[in-house]
């Protein structure tokens, strides 16, 4: 039959007619012909380097022949699907951020005369930027803030943009695991390979970015999927290339291999010949070379073979980790080295004290001298179970507010994880609240300063991060106060990290008795709402001078909040202040402070305040309601019956004292399912 015979035909001659104009090819590394170099662009060890760390420089690599992007039909104009695959690498100049980024171009011609460096990236200038026939398509890895003073917010994206370095749309730099909707935040100027896919599907118009570090293979879900129509903005012959630049800050940028298909899905690179980044950090061939090195040297001389015996041991000891790649991802890695020399090989006369989740040391370390507290936790993570709390702990550790402890970065050798912060001189809220040095007591306005100051933190981790952390082990204990006495926040995350052991049902740390959220103890989830219930009872323990649970000479041992509240039924609410203020406190403030802590540990958790009324309510913004709002009866019963919850975990007291009860009774889930 003839239908058929001719379908066919017109498929094949459809074929014949992209195929020809279907441009193809594969860099897995360069040589000197295979690209096109301008500005400061050269070529090094098969790897194309963009720019050096000079200042205010650029440099741009073109595919020397154009490519024709669309194929023609008889009837129809159509653009084609292309697609491409390349791994670049940044490395900054120092420690601090580098700049600015690197971007993958399509435009009309090679030449870009004028071009300026900084945020141009050796594409266009102040004159031109805004012009709309400039015919621009880029996909930008930045890492300098702002453009033009302002849009972008944060210095580690993935931006799309046409004709002007606008975004149209822009990503922080992340990918998704396959099977996952989690996202995985990494950081472009790594100094580590980093792939990149670029695919637009010509017949539906739709662009797809994805980012990922080499050692993944490339995540099904891209960071970035759109509708871009680029049929008018193409011409019918267009350059492919990079362009990278230097400003004030300064980066190197490489581009280290690169496929291209004008119609159709880019070839696969090869990863494992990836020219040798310039500047890796420890790799273990390097280690393996000082290995063989030791070796030889030892069979030549007896002598030299003890001694080196004594230094491989020590090195051993302080320096050998046994590093995988994906640890390499990790700029907020430390060295085991560094931590035990800045501990002095955590000895007992550093120790700052012990907490719910290990020992934690003073340390000065070796290399800026910077005063630093390192927690000591001992963990039984498997391989895979390291590498999620890594990914855990470097997205906590780009976590920053002044109301914070900061964590600074994380180390993991054999069974101990080890957790670097910023160090706090003054100690706990709890030791200076309750077992005061001599002379050393709270006054009210620091108390108060205080108090603020960890609304605001949690504030920070609730509402402003893009992502809810929640803290679940806020107590007095985890509040440690600064050189000016400001209150900063500790172990926030922490609880959640657990959450990815192995073995959790055994380790899992809900909490702290007194501190726990009647459903927290009932369902075991926490929310923020629980972390106000437990910031309710900080306020309460700031303003009273006792524990969250005290001893009540009729009850035995009750929750701060029960003995509290009752007082403030009776009337008699400044009952509950600490003596040791005297009378040198604010009253309204004081009955704020009081009021305020009741209703946060409502046993309803719908009707705590969030943190944000919280803050307002502190700065005096908004007027408390009355305490007769909290519906006396529902919250007394509920208060009364999470006391006797607690009883069975503490076991009934006569202690007639009501100071200072201990609450730093941890608690596992398991041993809430048996107290029920
Ligand atoms: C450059 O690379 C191409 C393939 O990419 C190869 O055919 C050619 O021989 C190489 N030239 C040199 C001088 O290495
Ligand atoms: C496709 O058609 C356009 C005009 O519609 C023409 O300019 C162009 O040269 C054609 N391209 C090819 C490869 O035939
Ligand atoms: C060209 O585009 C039209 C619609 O715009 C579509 O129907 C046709 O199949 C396309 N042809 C090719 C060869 O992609
Ligand atoms: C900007 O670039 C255009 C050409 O693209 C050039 O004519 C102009 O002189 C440049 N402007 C400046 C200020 O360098
Ligand atoms: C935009 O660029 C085109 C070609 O580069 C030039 O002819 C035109 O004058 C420019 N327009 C503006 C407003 O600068
Ligand atoms: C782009 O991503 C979407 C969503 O994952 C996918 O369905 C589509 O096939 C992708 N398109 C291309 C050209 O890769």
């Amino acid at each position: 039959m003839a239908p058929p015979i001719s379908i066919s035909l017109v498929f094949f001659l459809l074929c014949l007619v992209s195929k020809s104009h279907s441009l193809e090819f594969t860099f897995n590394g360069f040589n000197q012909s295979d690209l096109r170099l301008a500005g400061d662009s050269a070529m090094k060890d098969r790897a194309v380097r963009l720019t050096s760390t000079t200042k205010n420089i650029f440099g741009r690599a073109f595919y020397p022949s154009p490519v024709q992007f669309f194929t023609n039909t008889s009837s129809a104009r159509n653009i084609s699907s292309f697609s491409t695959h390349f791994v670049f690498l940044i490395a900054p100049s120092g420690s601090s951020r580098g700049g600015h980024g690197i971007a993958f171009t399509v435009a009309p011609s090679m030449e870009f005369p004028g071009a300026k460096a900084g945020h141009y990236l050796g594409i266009l200038n102040e004159s031109n930027e805004e012009n709309k026939s400039n015919r621009l398509f880029m996909v930008e890895f930045d890492t300098v803030n702002g453009y033009k003073e302002a849009s972008d917010s944060e210095g580690n994206q993935v931006g799309v943009n046409v004709n002007n370095f606008l975004s149209i749309e822009s990503e922080p730099a992340a990918y998704y695991r396959d099977g996952t909707d989690r996202k995985r935040d990494f950081r472009l100027e790594s100094g580590n390979p980093i792939q990149a896919w670029i695919d637009f599907d010509g017949l539906s118009g739709v662009l797809n970015v994805t980012v990922a570090p080499d050692s993944e293979p490339k995540p099904s879900r891209p960071l970035i999927s759109r509708p871009l129509s680029l049929n008018q903005l193409f011409l019918e012959n267009m350059y492919v290339g990079f362009s990278a630049a230097t400003g004030e800050k300064t980066s190197s940028h490489y581009i280290l291999a690169w496929s291209f298909n004008s119609n159709g899905i880019a070839p696969e690179l090869d990863l494992s010949t990836l020219p040798i980044p310039p500047k890796v950090k420890k790799s273990p061939s390097s280690r393996l070379r000082i290995h063989a090195l030791i070796g030889a040297l030892s069979a030549v001389v007896l002598l030299l073979l003890v001694a080196l015996f004594f230094v491989v041991m020590y090195r051993r000891r302080l320096v050998f980790e046994s590093l995988e790649d994906w640890e390499l991802d990790c700029p907020h890695r430390f060295s085991y080295k560094d931590l035990y020399l800045a501990t002095k090989g955590f000895r007992n006369s550093e120790l700052l004290g012990k907490g719910g989740f290990g020992a934690v040391y003073k340390g000065v370390l070796p290399s800026t001298g910077a005063e630093v507290a390192v927690k000591k936790i001992g963990s039984n993570n498997s391989r895979q179970g390291m590498r999620e709390f890594a990914a855990e702990i470097e997205s906590l550790g780009r976590l920053r507010h002044k109301n914070l402890v900061n964590l600074q970065g994380w180390c993991k050798r054999e069974n101990d994880l080890l957790l670097v912060y910023d160090y706090i001189p003054n100690g706990s809220l709890d030791s200076l609240l309750f077992k005061p040095r001599s002379g050393l007591i709270l006054t009210w306005e620091q108390r108060y300063n205080i108090l603020k100051g960890i609304a605001a933190g949690l504030l920070y981790l609730h509402e402003e991060w893009t992502q809810v952390v929640i803290h679940r082990d806020i107590k007095s204990s985890n509040v440690l106060i600064d050189g000016d006495m400001n209150g900063r926040l500790g172990d926030f995350g922490l609880a959640r990290l657990y959450d990815h052991q192995e073995n959790s049902h055994t380790t899992h740390v809900v909490g702290t008795i007194g501190y726990i959220a009647p459903e927290l103890a009932q369902t075991g989830k926490a929310s923020t709402s629980s972390d106000v219930f437990a910031y309710g009872v900080l306020l309460l323990e700031v303003a009273s001078g006792r524990g969250s649970v005290v001893s009540d000479p009729n009850k035995g041992r009750i929750m701060l909040v029960e003995w509290i509240f009752e007082l403030a039924q009776a009337g008699r609410i400044l009952d509950a202040v600490d003596l040791k203020l005297g009378s040198g406190y604010d009253v309204k403030e004081m009955e704020m402070v009081l009021g305020l802590g009741l209703f946060c540990c409502h046993p309803i958790a719908d009707a705590r305040p969030t943190m944000r009324q919280i803050a307002r309510y502190l700065n005096g913004d908004d007027l408390l309601p009355g305490i007769d709002k909290l519906g006396s009866d529902v919250y007394l019963n509920a208060q009364a019956k999470m006391s006797r919850f607690m009883g069975v975990f503490l076991g009934e007291s006569n202690t007639t004292s009501l100071h200072g009860s201990s609450s730093a009774v941890e608690m596992s889930s398991s041993s809430i399912q048996g107290g029920r």
